[in-house]
């Protein structure tokens, strides 16, 4: 049986590391096979994408060359890691895919969404997520915790108005896709978060095992 493909998403700082590391140790409980990846990157060549994404630099980088770039990273780790695990039967947990160009190039950089959905099906044909998390905090207390962590990266340079657009982004994903997109109140304990976590797994996980 194909494995079950989850996704993890949100704006900075909004704790999805610990959140991963909590996912997988539910994933373990279960028995399940998985494997854990992220994106931009996930293979050698996506993560040396991932890098030249990442860095800042001087030069103004185009919105297009942005979103190329994400896509050939994606197509990469699609071919190399993600079809063949599932085809496999073991699931997958990313820290990040597709909703994040919707949420950042889409709604944050203002692109337009016809175009992602063009790139979307060359690279990924029907395949989606199974189930997304996406965590929600205002993008302030974001802002500083990611900031307290370490160097701003390219996107972290980004001005308070692109996070409020990003961050709008996956709330109008989550809006319009309430079958496979659970928004998680991150800005809670982080008890109280990953309750919310686990009972969005268990969730998924009785409805995957009731459909066979
Ligand atoms: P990370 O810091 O969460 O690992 O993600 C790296 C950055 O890449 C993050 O600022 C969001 C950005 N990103 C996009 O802009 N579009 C995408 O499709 C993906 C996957 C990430």
């Amino acid at each position: 049986m194909r494995g079950k493909f989850i996704t993890i998403e949100g704006t900075e700082g909004v704790g999805k590391t610990t959140n991963i590391e909590f996912i997988q140790a539910w994933l373990d409980g279960k028995n399940l096979p998985f494997v854990c990846t992220r994106e931009p990157g996930g293979t050698p060549l996506a993560e040396q994408i991932r890098e030249l994404l990442l860095a800042p630099r001087e030069e103004v980088v185009s919105s297009t060359a942005e979103l190329l770039l994400i896509f050939a990273g994606r197509a990469q780790h699609l071919h190399q890691v993600i079809e063949p695990v599932l085809a496999e039967g073991a699931w997958i947990l990313c820290d990040r895919f597709t909703d994040a160009t919707y949420a950042y190039q889409g709604a944050g950089r203002n692109m337009r969404t016809d175009l992602i959905a063009e790139l979307e099906l060359l690279v990924q044909g029907s395949l989606r997520p199974d189930l997304t998390l996406i965590l929600d905090i205002p993008v302030e207390l974001g802002l500083k915790r990611a900031s307290d962590r370490s160097e701003p990266d390219r996107f972290e340079q980004e001005q308070v108005e692109f996070f409020e657009r990003v961050r709008q982004g996956y709330l109008a994903i989550a809006a319009a896709d309430p079958d496979r997109c659970v928004v998680i109140d991150a800005s809670l304990p982080l008890e109280a978060v990953q309750r919310q976590i686990s009972v969005a797994l268990e969730a998924f996980w009785f409805s995957s095992e009731e459909s066979g």
